[in-house]
């Protein structure tokens, strides 16, 4: 492990199926009114609302209802929370949903007591937040972006075109989250593919950056390995309450700081997505596996080494008598079959995006360099004109 880091994760985290029940033992800890988090709907249909908000009055809870938080929670929705739990003096945030519902609530508890405006002070300026911060609980439903047990808070600007994503300290993560599997499975199949991508990217971005080989990245090939394992069981069954529960063990420990210790990471494929996100409004892991593979292929010579080994660790390619170019090659083409399989988007074009958009959505990603290859903007263009085209 070269280089120096820190390492602190603040969430708890409860697992399975009888996980729910701690939130009777959460909410004691929080006093104040709690304010509870939703999307469009799902949970309503598949029982979680019902069974959080039996738990709330049982405890005797006051509760406000913020529903409606959207897929890409954008900077309106976020100044409509803050209003919400200030009118309501809220004293705990509970997100019971995806990613988004999260996130929304993580944004939410950094702005309540700020009187900037929250996108331009977080996500735009960038700036740590210098006030009181209302503690955030999760229930999740959808596994894929690890936000149940990160500081990470993605929010989308429709007027500006721009997706920008913070990533606060500790303090932001949520304190407690909760996991049961069983809450997943009335995910539609197109969403519980995208959060398989997203995990599974989430764990490229930071395998793919450093010389060295150190304790992080053979972590990063156990959980790819497992989340390969899994999303093939779950493609065909997704019913299968194991394959499922690896499934949302895995995006947990891929995005929640543990395996970027020692890496410099990458992230690019991410802030192309984000931006693809902006133009199109596209689900999120959709918009990273559209980029990918013109992304991995356009940076694959200038990280070869790596390349190679996922190839033969990750897919199990044969390196007998093959270049390291070859090797890297061909894993690549694994990957990209297997991404067939998942059935998960191979174009931005198939998301909506047009070669009208290209150079605004280049405008819009931001530059990164932990990775083996500081893109020019000229190859931002190249690498999302080709990712309007499926491979060939
Ligand atoms: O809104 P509802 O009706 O709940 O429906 C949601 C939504 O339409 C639905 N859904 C969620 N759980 C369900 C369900 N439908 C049926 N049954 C269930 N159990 O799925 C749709 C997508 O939900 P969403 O929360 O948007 O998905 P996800 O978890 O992928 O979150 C995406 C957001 O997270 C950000 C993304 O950019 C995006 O804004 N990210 C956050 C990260 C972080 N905090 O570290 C990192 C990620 O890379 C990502 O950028
Ligand atoms: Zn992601």
């Amino acid at each position: 492990m070269l280089g120096n880091f820190s390492y602190q994760n603040a969430t708890k985290l409860y697992f399975g199926e009888d996980s729910l029940r701690f939130l009777k033992d959460e909410l004691a800890k929080y006093g104040g009114k709690v304010q509870l988090i939703y999307g469009g709907g799902s949970v309503k249909r598949n029982g979680v609302y019902d069974a959080v908000t039996g738990i709330l009055r049982e405890c005797g809870r006051d509760f406000v209802e913020d529903g409606g938080v959207m897929p890409n929670p954008t900077a309106d929705k976020l100044r409509d929370g803050v209003r919400i739990a200030r009118e309501n003096h809220v004293g705990l945030l509970l997100a019971v949903g995806g990613g988004s519902c999260c996130d929304y609530a993580k944004a939410v508890s950094v702005s309540v007591h700020c009187d900037d405006d929250p996108w331009e002070k977080y996500f735009e300026r960038y700036e740590e937040p210098d006030c009181e911060i209302l503690p955030v609980g999760c229930v999740l439903t959808m596994a894929g972006t690890g936000s149940e047990m990160n500081a990470g808070s993605v929010i989308t600007n429709h007027e500006k075109k721009r997706k920008a994503g913070h990533v606060f300290g500790p303090e932001v993560m949520p304190k407690f989250s909760i996991l049961n599997p069983r809450f997943t499975m009335s995910l539609p199949k197109r969403q519980m593919v995208a959060g398989i991508y997203d995990i599974f990217n989430h764990i490229c971005e930071q395998y793919f950056s450093g010389e060295d080989d150190c304790t992080s990245d053979y972590i990063a090939e156990g959980l790819m390995k497992s989340v390969i394992h899994s999303s093939l069981i779950a493609i065909g069954n997704p019913e299968d309450y194991e394959a499922r529960s690896n499934i949302m063990w895995t995006a947990t420990w891929a995005l929640n700081t543990l395996i970027e210790c020692g890496k410099s990471t990458d992230w690019m494929v991410h802030m192309l997505g984000h931006s693809v996100g902006a133009y199109t409004g596209a689900t999120h892991g959709m918009t990273l596996a559209a980029v990918s593979l013109p992304y991995y292929r356009h940076i694959m010579p200038f990280g070869l080494k790596r390349f190679a080994r996922f190839a033969t660790e990750v897919w199990q390619v044969d390196p007998a008598g093959r270049t390291d170019e070859e090797i890297a090659a061909e894993g690549l083409k694994e990957m990209e079959s297997w991404m067939k399989k998942l059935g998960v988007a191979l174009s931005i074009s198939e998301l909506g995006a047009t070669e009208d958009m290209i150079e605004g959505i280049a405008d819009g990603t931001v530059m990164l360099d932990g990775g083996y290859k500081k893109l020019t903007r000229d190859e931002v263009v190249q690498i999302l004109r080709e990712s309007l085209l499926p491979s060939a």
